[in-house]
């Protein structure tokens, strides 16, 4: 680097900037996070505005025009679900999920689902070269003619293609392999990715043509690059999903169009991510009937109930320590609950180790699951099963009160649309007529109640 270059070293994890360095960020408190970085040129900065300007007076919010229908169906249901609706003019959304998850397919999936079929979209990748991406999308059984790939990673170059292409939207796979002139450090740093995200995301606004930006995550499952990014866009979704089993869920962390709570579950096969019209199904498919330590209960996710198999497994402990190992369920909760279980309904659990699993791969963490962790960490315990026809709802309160849920009524539509006969839920619950005719409801108020029902 020639001395007279002007050098700045900025924190990857937060973006702040020292005229020295420092073994330790004072503002993140990140160790060896900073990296020397040129102070940006400035010369072409304002390229993007100059090829895209825009109106700069302001405007009386009435006068503002706006098409009623605003919203681009993506052709794919759930990421419509996910998105609130569809893709709103002008915006611009982060796609961040672990490597290999889907999130290339999905967007080329989406891109070839899209009603339009005459407008260009265009696909910037700098991470594939165009052959990888042709054979993708021919395993996947894409041919449509409006799907243009741009391999490249140079902002300018990106800029002038959305220029002459004027796309109905734009792919960025991804932002941290993109990098402007203007900045001397490399790809993937926080300044480059900043500069450049701003710069493309005015070109949305500008333009109204929407941005789709996928990116990268760190080890500790935040989107890689300065936190900033995740402010900067208007949706950040996070495609998730376990290694070993075929579901993905798409999940909205950020939504400045819609509710953050929605998912959108999706299978993976070898002709790409399929719709799961109806999750509870796919969850529920593997289920042993009649085992101990198996109980179902229903996991509300945005307006969608989804019904979850939770597995425990109480085995005698050769530690001192006795082990509680959670996957899918919160750790804290678990303990929490196996206290409850000791001091409420007398069960030795000090010398043995528990192990609950949220089969199939999927995330629980609504209170609504308690009385479930409860009954199937005692039926391991007692070695007897829960009758495989029941669903259990509540929450658990620390004195082991069995505390009302919010949507009662869906998760029991859902229960008994899959066929389940019999639900315990919290007396608390006041159910509507119509519901009560569905199911066989037995209310409960404490623990040891369920557990004379069920156990007894
Ligand atoms: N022939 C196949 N059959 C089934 N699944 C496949 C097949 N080929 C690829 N896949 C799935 O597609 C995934 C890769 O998808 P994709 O490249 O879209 O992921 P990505 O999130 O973009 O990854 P990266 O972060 O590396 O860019 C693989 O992990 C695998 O699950
Ligand atoms: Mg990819």
């Amino acid at each position: 680097m020639s001395s007279k270059q002007k050098t700045v070293f900025v924190c990857q994890s937060c973006g702040f900037k020292s005229l020295k360095w420092l073994g330790r960020c004072p503002d993140c408190g990140e160790f060896s996070s900073l990296a020397e970085e040129v102070v940006a040129a400035a010369a072409n900065a304002k390229s993007a505005a100059v090829m895209f300007p825009t109106d700069t007076t302001a405007v009386q919010i009435s006068k503002i025009s706006c098409q009623k229908e605003f919203r681009l169906n993506t052709g794919i249901g759930e990421l419509n679900r996910v998105l609130g609706g569809g893709i709103v003019a002008g915006a611009a959304t982060l796609i961040g999920g672990d490597p290999g998850i889907g999130k290339s397919t999905l967007l080329l999936q989406m891109s070839a689902s899209l009603p339009d079929k005459k407008e260009p979209i265009l696909y910037i990748s700098g991470e594939e070269s165009a052959l990888q991406i042709k054979i993708r999308s021919e395993r996947l059984g894409i041919d449509r003619k409006n799907i243009f790939v741009l391999t490249e990673t140079t902002l300018e170059n990106i800029i002038n293609e959305i220029k002459r292409i004027t796309p109905m939207i734009f792919i960025i796979d991804s932002i941290q392999t993109i990098f402007t002139l203007d900045l001397g450090s490399t790809a993937g740093t926080v300044s480059q990715i900043r500069e450049c995200a701003s710069r493309l995301i005015y070109i949305a606004k500008a333009t109204g043509i929407p941005v789709i930006f996928i990116g990268h995550i760190t080890k500790g499952g935040e989107i890689a690059g300065p936190k900033i990014l995740e402010h900067m866009v208007d949706t950040v979704l996070y495609f998730e999903g376990d290694k070993g089993h075929p579901y993905r869920i798409l999940r909205a962390v950020k939504n400045r169009f819609g509710s953050t709570n929605e998912i959108g579950v999706f299978e993976m096969c070898e002709r790409g991510l399929l719709d799961v019209k109806n999750p509870s199904e796919l969850f529920l498919s593997q289920r042993p009937i009649n085992t101990p330590g198996s109980v179902v209960v229903s996991s509300l996710e945005g307006t969608r109930p989804l019904l979850i198999e939770l597995q425990a497994l109480v085995t005698k402990s050769n530690y001192g320590m006795p082990r509680r190992t959670t996957i899918g369920v919160d750790h804290g909760r678990v303990a929490l609950l196996v206290a409850v279980l000791e001091k409420k309904l007398g069960m030795h659990l000090m010398d043995q180790d528990v192990f609950l699993n949220a089969a199939g791969g999927v995330k629980v963490d609504e209170p609504a699951v308690d009385l479930g962790i409860v009954a199937c960490i005692a039926s391991s315990f007692l070695n007897k099963p829960v009758a495989p026809n029941m669903i259990i709802l509540g929450e658990v309160g620390l004195t082991g009160e069995v505390r009302g849920i919010r949507s009662v009524e869906e998760r029991i539509s859902e229960a008994a649309k899959m066929g389940f006969e019999k639900c315990i839920i919290p007396k608390q619950s006041k159910l509507r007529a119509k519901f009560k005719k569905m199911i066989t409801v037995i209310p409960v108020q404490s623990i040891n109640e369920m557990f004379e029902l069920l156990f007894a």
